[in-house]
């Protein structure tokens, strides 16, 4: 069932929003070759406690760290390590999820470690525009499939990428991950209408690939990769479905 969330809840879930934004920008300051994932999740750690808040990943069904870092053909939740150093012409993903107040805000970007290929920036910008078209779609009355992942389908198609399957959006904002699961491909069989008061993810991970399989690393029961070893990209926002259309509420 997807929670219509009141106007006190949805102050909370500003809060943790921005709160989450503001530490995906921080923690992205410190991108650069030589840095290892671990630091830039104590650097996390250390600016969401200041903050009064938690990380929403450490523990959540035994995740290790407090964000998940996602270099290069890792497609989600990958595990910070001092073994895991950037180097120039890697991307990555970081995502981060804070508990402000109870209410959680979730979001994540795709950036570059020094100069990387044309076909790697080309698919940070496409999966970047395939979420704002999403989310420009969006809008109360309208299916959330036809918004989202009809949209962002049919845009990462003209490029020769792909969106993953397994792995999709969320309601967010009272728990880490509510209904309804935010399909990032054309699915009409499971659709919701979407209504004022609603809040989601939109995060698609998508693949410089015409597959868009996947492989759980079964040593550490969490990394996600291409099944074909080609890259992906990720980037996500926590939405709210408003009286006229959407607001972003993980910018800043
Ligand atoms: N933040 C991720 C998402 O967007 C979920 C990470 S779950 C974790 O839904 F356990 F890996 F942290
Ligand atoms: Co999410
Ligand atoms: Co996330």
């Amino acid at each position: 069932m997807v929670i219509i969330k009141s106007p006190p809840q949805i102050e909370g879930i500003k809060k943790s929003s921005v709160l989450a934004a503001q530490t995906l920008e921080y923690v992205a300051s410190f991108v650069k070759e030589g840095v290892s994932t671990a630091f830039l999740d104590q650097k996390a750690v250390e600016f969401i406690s200041k903050n009064g808040a938690i990380a929403a990943p450490l523990n959540y069904n035994g995740f290790p760290k407090s964000i998940c870092t996602s270099v290069n053909n890792v497609v989600c939740h990958g595990i910070p390590s001092e073994k895991d150093v950037l180097k120039a012409g890697d991307i990555i993903n970081i995502d981060v999820t804070t508990i402000l107040n109870g209410y959680y805000g979730d979001t994540s970007a795709t950036y570059p470690v020094g100069e990387i290929s044309p076909h790697a920036k080309q698919l940070i910008k496409a999966t970047r525009d395939s979420m704002y078209l999403a989310i420009d779609a969006l809008k109360p009355g309208k299916s959330l499939n036809a918004s989202v992942g009809q949209v962002i389908e049919k845009y990462v198609n003209q490029f020769g990428f792909i969106p993953v399957r397994e792995l999709g959006g969320h309601g967010v904002g009272i728990h880490f991950h509510e209904d309804p699961f935010v399909f990032h491909f054309t699915t009409p069989s499971h659709d919701t209408i979407l209504k004022p008061g609603m809040i989601f993810t939109v995060e698609p991970m998508i693949n410089a690939s015409k597959n868009w399989q996947v492989t759980l690393d079964e040593s550490d029961g969490w990394t996600i990769r291409t099944a074909d070893g080609s890259l992906s990209a990720q980037f996500e926002h926590t939405i709210l479905i408003t009286e006229i259309g959407s607001e972003i509420l993980t910018q800043i």
